[in-house]
């Protein structure tokens, strides 16, 4: 089938679903949801036999729907309406919602239902929800309405036959409803209101006196202040999250955004007020249980000869920023030397990494500056897992990877990634970035020069399936999440009790012996770094523009050419 997957942003889910339809054989193309007339216009070129909406901020126009099947995905449960569904389930407590397919039609969300899928409702943040059970749910919903709507008797149930719906329409949730009264809500209230706004609009209000809305909030259970200090002051800080009073206790707050300004690391966006505050450190890298927060942290399972060490690091969206890569390069350093024979890198439940931090080298006096360090300490990062010459390391993404965050994975020796996960392993949508985390050494020697080539040129998302069919990760493990933890740590186990552990190991330092005397790391990084200068310094500034806009949010003007095909040069109208 023809399917034009009508989208606001090529965000995970349109990703995750483009990438599902194109594995079972269909043909998909994709625009963007700009105008009316540019969509009629892609349905015109395109001529497909179903248009899918994974996310949509409007509603279709006539012209389309009343032609068209149009199938959207709606995250909520049967009868939900609105531009607010998940965060009003979060916000209120539901123990369970889910996804509705249905068919446009006059009036938003109220069209006949094709397929629907439930979830329990974890409490976690919003964005974390949509990465993860709602993409899940969105997928296989919308598989089971494509497999009805083949089959061409299947009717879509109208709403009104929907006995059972508990959902109604509901208003988009604004500020007032979301706003956090220091003294009365409890941290439970205050974690459900921020997560219920996570990572879009945000809690409007106050640090340090001053408006901004606040992201990204921590449970705390051991730090509570000095006795006397006051609901919702700020306490202290640590990394760059600052440490705010509760009613019944204390919690982190992780970003900030000011009126106008970038969200940001808290600490970074109130420089100086932070500064002025007591620093909470953590004592060193172990794990120091889930009373404290912690975006580092290593733990060990088995024991003597067979321990394997687990490093995580949960960096929000998974940037990483100069000052987190220093800290992950020391936290890999000092994890070398443990006596373990097998380290696994986890990086966060929901992102593995997405490389260098463009909201904190947009927001630097010189951003060209800032690149250069933040690329540099990644590089650091990368380098110091290419040679852990004393274990056998492991990638194990539990979340997505993008751009040098795949690299920086793959310099590891095994690369496993759970189900569900996509990768973005190319770096040329922000502004023809060359890249650099020793691409050039890591990809061919997996996928071919042409291999690399390619998946360069291509710029598409790979699930993690098909990264493990063209060799670019070497497992794809179980989807559940936890389900992979297990996976992950039983396949390690298998590794340090296996007993060519150590002929393993003492060829991948012959390997790497080899490789070096070949061509040295260094002549790779200087390489890549030299096209990287040009990036970041040369007279073409489309890295600046591009990085401008994605922080920034722009609305995009046009599809880029490669994900709408239909708009392809040579592209035919099918007859
Ligand atoms: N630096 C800063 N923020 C980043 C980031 C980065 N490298 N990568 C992602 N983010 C942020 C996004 O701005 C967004 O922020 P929000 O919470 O304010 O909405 C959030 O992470 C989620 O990103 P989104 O694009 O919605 O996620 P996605 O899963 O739909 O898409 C990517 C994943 C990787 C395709 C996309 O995020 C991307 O292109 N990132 C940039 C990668 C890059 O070019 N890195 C620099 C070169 S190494």
């Amino acid at each position: 089938m023809r399917i034009l997957l009508l989208t606001h942003a090529f965000n995970s889910l349109t990703q995750r679903l483009g990438a599902e339809l194109q594995r079972r054989g269909h043909e998909i193309s994709i625009e963007f949801d700009i105008a009316d007339s540019v969509a009629e216009e892609a349905v015109a070129l395109f001529k497909p036999d179903l248009i899918v909406a994974p996310y949509l901020r409007r509603a279709i126009p006539e012209s389309i729907w009343s032609q068209y099947t149009c199938l959207i995905v709606h995250p909520g449960i049967i009868g939900d309406r609105g531009p607010s569904a998940l965060d009003w389930a979060i916000q209120q407590g539901e123990a369970e919602w889910g996804v509705t397919v249905l068919q446009a039609e006059a009036e938003m969300d109220a069209g006949p239902i094709w397929a629907s899928a439930a979830f329990p409702l974890r409490h976690a943040k919003k964005s974390s929800i949509y990465r993860n059970e709602v993409t899940q749910a969105a997928t296989g919903a919308v598989l089971q309405a494509l497999e009805r709507f083949i089959a061409g008797n299947f009717v879509p149930t109208p709403l009104a036959a929907c006995g059972e719906a508990r959902g109604r329409l509901r208003p988009l949730m604004k500020q007032t409803e979301r706003v956090i009264d220091w003294h009365r809500d409890d941290t439970a209230t205050v974690l459900r209101k921020m997560n219920a706004a996570d990572g879009f609009p945000g809690v409007a209000d106050t640090l340090f006196g001053e408006p901004c809305h606040i992201f990204d909030a921590w449970p705390e259970a051991i730090l509570h202040g000095e006795l006397g200090s006051k609901p919702g002051e700020a306490l202290a800080r640590r990394e760059g999250a600052l440490l705010r009073r509760t009613r019944d206790g204390a919690l982190w707050i992780g970003h900030a955004k000011r009126a106008g300004d970038l969200k940001l690391p808290a600490t970074l966006a109130f420089a100086p007020e932070s500064a002025a505050l007591a620093e909470a450190p953590l004592q060193g890298w172990w794990r120091a249980g889930s009373e404290t927060w912690q975006d580092i942290a290593y733990e060990e399972s088995g024991s003597d000869e067979n321990a394997v060490g687990f490093l995580h690091f949960e960096f929000y969206n998974g940037a990483m920023s100069t000052a987190q890569c220093v800290r992950l390069q020391s936290a890999l350093a000092w994890a070398k030397q443990r006596p373990v024979k097998v380290l696994v890198l986890m990086g966060g439940a929901d992102f593995w990494s997405n490389g260098i931090h463009l909201n904190v080298i947009e927001a630097a006096d010189s951003p060209a500056d800032e690149s250069w360090n933040n690329i540099n300490a990644m590089n650091d990062v990368a380098r110091e897992l290419i040679e852990a010459g004393d274990q056998i390391t492991v990638a194990a993404l539990a979340g997505n990877a993008g751009a040098g965050g795949c690299f920086l994975a793959r310099a590891a020796d095994h690369v496993w990634a759970r189900e569900g996960v996509m990768l973005n392993p190319h770096y040329k949508n922000m502004g023809n970035l060359y890249g650099s985390e020793y691409w050039t050494y890591l990809l061919p020697r997996r996928v071919s020069e042409e291999g690399a080539r390619g998946i360069m040129r291509n710029r598409q998302p790979l699930t993690a399936q098909s990264a493990a069919e063209i060799g670019f990760t070497d497992a794809c493990l179980a989807g559940d999440p936890q389900a992979f933890r297990i996976d992950v740590a039983r396949r390690a186990a298998e590794i340090v009790a296996a007993p060519e552990l150590a002929a393993q190991l003492s060829a991948k330092r012959e390997r790497r012996a080899r490789d070096e005397a070949e061509k040295p790391l260094t002549a790779y990084r200087e390489e890549e770094l030299a096209h990287m200068r040009r990036n970041f310094y040369g007279f073409d500034p489309s890295y600046h523009v591009a990085r401008h806009h994605f922080v920034r949010k722009s609305l995009a003007s046009w599809t880029p050419r490669h994900l709408a095909r239909h708009r392809d040069l040579g592209w035919k109208v099918p007859t």
